[in-house]
């Protein structure tokens, strides 16, 4: 069982396509029905935890909206649990976790993980959808990184300022360096057995970094996320992706990735000119575009694959997740015109 020429795997590795593959942060969620349908039968938590439905809810977006690549349904705040946080979804509200961590003593107390048994359900997951695509599409196996995990034991929850994370961060710089690196070698286990479970290509999140300077970044977290990307299985893509990291990208370059996840608060083709031809790029379409009629979707789409120029390594997404209260025609639309607009 092997799709190694699959166009989204090539775009990867920067090698020439017929069409720009196109996949979608969030392509599986709450503005698909069937998987409304399927949510109305168990909680959040309990779906990722169920591999034949999280297998399921995997492949719903494939047939339907004809993108290129599958993005595996968990979470990234999954190996987060173990840990011991108390960790819950609560509806409406996203992600609590009910003991935050915020002293040198709470990093210490954090409970040793053994990774195979204790998310052993999400390898599971990848096993099933990776037989369930066959030789349709890759499939995409991913993690938060140290970072953004980091922000959610730290602040409990969502943020916007982060501020306990930063303050911890200068208040407690040898415990906030135990915590990154202990984030990292989880992650590394847990990528490398989504990877022993077929994920082709993985994509770690750091959704939230683009909050810290150049400077913060190269001391507090570069090493960290380095440390991730350098000790992956080797030949397997990984995407590097944060949002509001225009300041961040040449650094995050740096760290590790074979493709640098863009958000739409940049323009695709003056910053590749920038990061350099050595790096593929993802992106980098505002999700709420999609919210627009498919005239307005179309001419930001082309915006967008006039700036990658035809340039080996571009792939198509979002620049972050798709909205809730998106129409699910209007991404089907966006995954047919790239397709044909990109064609050669
Ligand atoms: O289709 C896919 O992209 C795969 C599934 C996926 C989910 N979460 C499912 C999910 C992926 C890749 C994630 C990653 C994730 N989770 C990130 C990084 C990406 C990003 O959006 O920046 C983050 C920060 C999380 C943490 C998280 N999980 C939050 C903040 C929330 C609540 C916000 C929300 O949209 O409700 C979740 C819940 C979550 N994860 C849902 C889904 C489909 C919605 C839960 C539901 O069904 O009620």
């Amino acid at each position: 069982m092997t799709n190694a020429d699959a166009p989204f795997l090539r775009a990867c590795r920067r090698e020439q396509t017929a069409f720009t593959p196109v996949w979608l942060m969030r392509q599986a969620g709450r503005y698909l029905p069937e998987y409304r349908a399927l949510r109305a039968r168990y909680d959040f938590l309990t779906l990722c935890k169920t591999p034949e439905a999280a297998a399921e809810v995997t492949l719903q977006p494939i047939e339907r909206l004809g993108v290129d690549a599958a993005i595996l349904f968990a979470d990234i705040l999954l190996v987060l649990e173990p840990l011991g946080v108390g960790l819950e979804f609560t509806r409406g509200e996203g992600p609590h976790i009910a003991r935050p961590v915020r002293s040198a003593d709470d990093v210490a107390r954090l409970a040793p993980v053994d990774v195979p048994s204790s998310v052993g359900f999400v390898f599971e997951t990848v096993r099933r959808a990776r037989k369930a695509l066959a030789e349709r599409v890759p499939l995409i196996g991913f993690a938060g990184a140290p970072f953004t995990l980091a922000s959610y034991l730290i602040e409990g929850g969502a943020s916007r300022e982060f501020l306990l994370t930063k303050r911890f961060m200068r208040a407690e710089p040898a415990a906030w360096h135990a915590l990154m690196a202990r984030l990292a070698g989880i992650t590394v286990e847990y990528l490398d057995g989504q990877i022993d479970a077929g994920a082709q290509a993985v994509q770690l999140f750091d959704s939230w970094v683009g909050t810290l300077s150049p400077s913060d970044y190269r001391e507090f977290v570069l090493p960290h996320s380095r440390a991730v990307l350098s000790r992956l299985a080797p030949g397997v893509p990984a995407i590097h992706f944060g949002t509001g990291t225009a300041a961040l990208l040449e650094l995050m370059k740096e760290a590790g990735g074979d493709v640098l996840g863009l958000d739409w608060r940049v323009n695709l083709g003056p910053t590749w000119d920038r990061l350099g031809a050595d790096v593929a790029v993802q992106g980098n379409l505002d999700p709420a575009v999609l919210l627009a009629p498919v005239a307005e979707i179309r001419r930001a789409a082309r915006a967008i694959l006039e700036g990658a120029a035809r340039r080996p390594g571009h792939i198509f997404n979002l620049g972050h997740g798709v909205h809730q209260e998106t129409p699910v025609d209007h991404v089907r639309a966006l995954v047919d015109m790239v397709h044909e607009m990109s064609a050669r």
